[in-house]
């Protein structure tokens, strides 16, 4: 698929790897939109670049957990688009405090990385009749409950892997539905970090380094374009996975 003047949605677009993704699809010549929960300067900020680029962009806020934002969400961008093309499940969550003991915060997991993706899902289908649909998962679904990841996003990420295939096979061969699990990425969800972390970090992966947000997206823009592979999951994780495996 040509990506030029394709209209491509990104969840969770004003930061981190969707805010590489509205990147690099603006880019490709894509139209944007860049979804974003409570960051409207950010979200700003990323659509003025894609601008730049000479393509159409803009920001749209949602929490994606909650249906009358999403919904009035799909009601603007029906205003300005007649498709989408491209979604990019993206937007998630992370919480320190993601443990068995803490039901609330496993909740709010479950709300907004599970729920809410297929929430945006059910809306997008409306608006697309071909087209790509990419989830950012995490090689912790798979690499199961470890540090510094934790029960709720663990089992999240892997119920996420299991809805996408089930999607796939719904969908193909008008949609291809894959998934993108990227190891340890340096974005803003992680904060102000110790150099020791850092680098501790780091060499949790064979590439002894964090992974970029613009490889996540270089990912995503491989999936979007290639019209052959099906309920796959594209795994972009540095050797983290062979080197937790030993
Ligand atoms: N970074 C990693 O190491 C890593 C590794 C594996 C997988 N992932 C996955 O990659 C995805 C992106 O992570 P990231 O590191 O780029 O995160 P990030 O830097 O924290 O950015 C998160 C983005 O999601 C948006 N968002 C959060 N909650 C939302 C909600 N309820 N509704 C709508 N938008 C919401 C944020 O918008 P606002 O800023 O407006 O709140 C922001 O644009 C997540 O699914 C994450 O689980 C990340």
């Amino acid at each position: 698929m040509k990506l030029a003047n394709k209209t491509v949605l990104v969840t969770g677009g004003s930061k981190g790897i969707g805010r590489a993704c509205v990147l690099a699809f603006a880019t490709e010549g894509a139209n944007v939109i860049a979804n974003y929960a409570r960051d409207e300067a950010a979200a700003k900020t990323v659509v003025a670049e894609a601008e730049k680029l000479g393509v159409k962009a803009i920001a749209l806020q949602a929490d994606i957990t909650k249906s009358d934002e999403v919904e009035r969400m799909f009601a603007e961008i029906s205003k300005s688009f007649s498709s989408i093309d491209v979604l990019i499940n993206n937007a998630g969550i992370f919480d320190e405090d993601d443990n068995p003991e803490n039901l609330s915060v496993f909740e709010k997991i479950f709300a907004t990385n599970f729920l809410a993706q297929i929430r945006v899902t059910n809306h997008s289908r409306k608006m697309m009749k071909q087209g790509k649909i990419i989830f950012i998962s995490s090689v912790h679904g798979t690499l199961g409950h470890a540090k510094p990841t934790t029960v709720a996003y663990s089992s999240m990420k892997i119920a996420l892997d299991q809805y996408m295939k089930t999607l796939a096979k719904e969908l193909a061969p008008d949609i291809l539905v894959n998934t993108i699990s990227p190891g340890q990425t340096h974005t803003p969800q992680w904060g102000e970090m110790s150099e020791n972390y850092m680098k501790e970090r780091a060499e949790a992966h064979l590439i002894n380094r964090w992974i970029e947000a613009d490889e996540i997206a270089d990912g995503a823009v491989f999936l979007a374009k290639n019209d052959a592979v099906c309920g796959e999951i594209l795994v972009i994780d540095g050797g983290m996975s062979l080197k937790v495996l030993g």
